[in-house]
């Protein structure tokens, strides 16, 4: 079964590390990450954005990580990134993953209060796990491009209104963070320690790929126990395609290869998370 999201997501807070939260799309992606996590011994997140349900389709993609997770004999759990709307969050809620972000971050604020009110009280009362999202990042997610700078930072007074209305079990904020990894991401650590001190709930951080490992480090001493990986599994899933030669007949093999390099860089993200 699936590690508890919002107990885990504490013991990490209040234990010093943080868990990985990768984003899959296919079985080879999620074999990957699954293989990294059982070498490394150590809980990971494998979470699906919509666009991921799209392609993949909710009930085959939720299957594939339910499966390998069990299979793996792994500490893991699904977990919806980025759930638009009501309805992905209730699909996704209603089919079993014990966890979902719903992210109303580009709402009017007391839009984004009132979606995410009604999101916890539904998941909450079937034991599912939420994040949601206050302050607005860079890029996109999925997106390669644009400016690090995101369009509104969270504030410390507002994440802790936001926190206190929403009752939800995580909070994602906007501090310089971006999806894509751009040049010149980079934390303002001092606005996440003033954020950190005013809530008592886990911290996450999406658009961790492209952050310096002493902005990681520095983060997970201030409350941050999830960090979003995408890009650089992305990046390593296409170099391991690229590394096959075309000569190459058998797709399970170029498929196989390009697994490889999403171990390494999983397993190397997990050794920084954990903070040993
Ligand atoms: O939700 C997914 C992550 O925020 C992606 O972040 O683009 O730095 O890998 P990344
Ligand atoms: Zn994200």
């Amino acid at each position: 079964m699936f590690m508890n999201v919002a107990k885990e997501l504490q013991a990490a807070k209040f234990g010093g590390y943080a868990i990985g939260a990768f984003n899959t799309s296919n079985l080879e992606v999620t074999k990957a990450i699954c293989l990294a996590a059982r070498e490394m011994d150590f809980p990971v997140i494998i979470q699906t954005t919509p666009s991921a349900i799209k392609y993949a389709g909710l009930k085959q993609i939720y299957d594939i990580v339910r499966n390998e997770i069990e299979e793996s004999g792994i500490k893991a759990a699904i977990h919806l990134d980025h759930g638009k709307d009501w309805d992905v969050a209730k699909a996704c809620v209603d089919i079993g993953y014990p966890s979902v972000m719903i992210d109303g971050s580009k709402l009017p604020y007391d839009e984004n209060v009132a979606l995410t009110k009604k999101v916890v009280e539904y998941a909450h009362e079937r034991g599912v796990a939420v994040e949601a999202e206050i302050g607005v990042l860079g890029v996109e997610e999925g997106g390669e491009s644009g400016s690090a700078r995101g369009d509104s930072f969270s504030s410390p007074g507002q994440t802790a209104e936001f926190v206190k209305k929403t009752g939800i079990d995580s909070v994602a904020v906007a501090i310089g963070n971006a999806h894509g990894a751009p040049a010149g991401e980079k934390l303002d650590l001092g606005l996440l320690h003033r954020i950190s001190k005013t809530i008592d709930i886990p911290l996450v951080i999406h658009g961790s790929s492209g952050l310096e490992d002493s902005d990681i480090i520095t983060a997970i001493r201030s409350g941050v126990a999830k960090f979003n990986v995408d890009t650089l599994i992305r990046r390593s899933y296409l170099d391991g395609i690229y590394s096959v030669p075309k000569e190459e007949k058998d797709y399970r093999n170029l498929f196989e290869a390009a697994m490889v390099p999403v171990v390494e860089v999983v397993k190397q993200r997990i050794k920084l998370f954990s903070n040993n």
